[in-house]
């Protein structure tokens, strides 16, 4: 067994397994053969999505999935309604997360595995991570890595993003505007995720930073309605929860 598969757990045979599947930027044909696999032997599947919204990661896994398999739909109370800083955004979260890992260890503790789909890379700001963290203790984890959103970001855009000895740095752009502008002077290529909510701060941040003329905003990338166009050129300040801004480097090249 790989030593950084799983922590110590004496895992008892019959207990299931949870299985983080990493699904890719949202283009069925960027999904793994390895992740093609695990979802359509699964047998109980679960997903996260916003309360009252179809989940994207079932949307992806769904040429996959085997017919009948059980589902578990983890609905998020709040997304960004609430300032992510604020005591009663953690607590609330906290509560659901708590709640996820109920549901899912009473499936594993009846001998049955869970295929948590997570979107793009399960373990690169994933929801995934917070499941992971809380059983892995006591079960087996198995993780099926994925393409990330920001790789298919870069082929979208034809982006060559980090050349030579580039440092690239991924940035949430929840950020306070300071801290952005600062890590954006400082590195050679960057990526922005997190969008939704901030463009406006990460416009003043960009153009602080000198960096804003290069940049490019990447709306749906590798998705049905992709949008991509110079960041300079976006004249509105809404962004969808799919998009990142991407700022290549400029490095050596032989
Ligand atoms: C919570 S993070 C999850 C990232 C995911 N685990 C991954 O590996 O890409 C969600 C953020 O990823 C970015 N993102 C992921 N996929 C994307 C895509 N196909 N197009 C644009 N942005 C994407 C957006 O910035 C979004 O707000």
């Amino acid at each position: 067994m790989n030593a950084l598969a799983s922590t110590s757990h004496e895992a008892v045979a019959t207990l299931g397994a949870l299985i983080g599947v990493g699904l890719g930027p949202g283009d069925p044909e960027l999904v793994t053969v390895k992740a093609a696999r695990l979802i359509g032997a699964a047998n109980v599947v679960a997903f996260f999505a916003k309360r009252g919204r179809a989940s994207h990661a079932r949307a992806i896994a769904a040429p996959y999935l085997a017919p009948g398999c059980e589902e578990i739909a983890l609905l998020y109370p709040v997304t960004t309604e609430i300032p992510f800083d604020q005591p009663e955004y953690v607590s609330s979260l906290q509560r659901f997360y708590e709640d996820c890992v109920m549901r899912i260890r009473a499936v594993l503790e009846a001998g049955r595995d869970v295929t948590l789909l997570c979107e793009g890379d399960p373990l690169l700001y994933g929801s995934f991570m917070h499941m992971f963290a809380r059983l892995d203790a006591r079960f087996r984890v198995e993780i099926c890595a994925g393409v990330s959103g920001m790789s298919g970001c870069f082929a979208a855009a034809r982006q060559p993003m980090a050349w030579g000895d580039d440092i690239l740095t991924v940035l949430p752009a929840t950020l306070d505007e300071d801290r952005l502008a600062s890590r954006l002077a400082e590195t050679d290529a960057a990526v922005v995720m997190k969008l939704g909510g901030n463009f406006a701060k990460l416009r003043r941040a960009m153009t602080r930073a000198g960096v804003i003329d290069r940049a490019i905003y990447v709306e749906r990338g590798a998705m049905p309605g992709e949008k991509i166009m110079r960041f300079a050129d976006k004249r509105d300040d809404e962004a969808p929860y799919f998009s990142m801004a991407l700022v290549p480097g400029r490095g050596r090249r032989p």
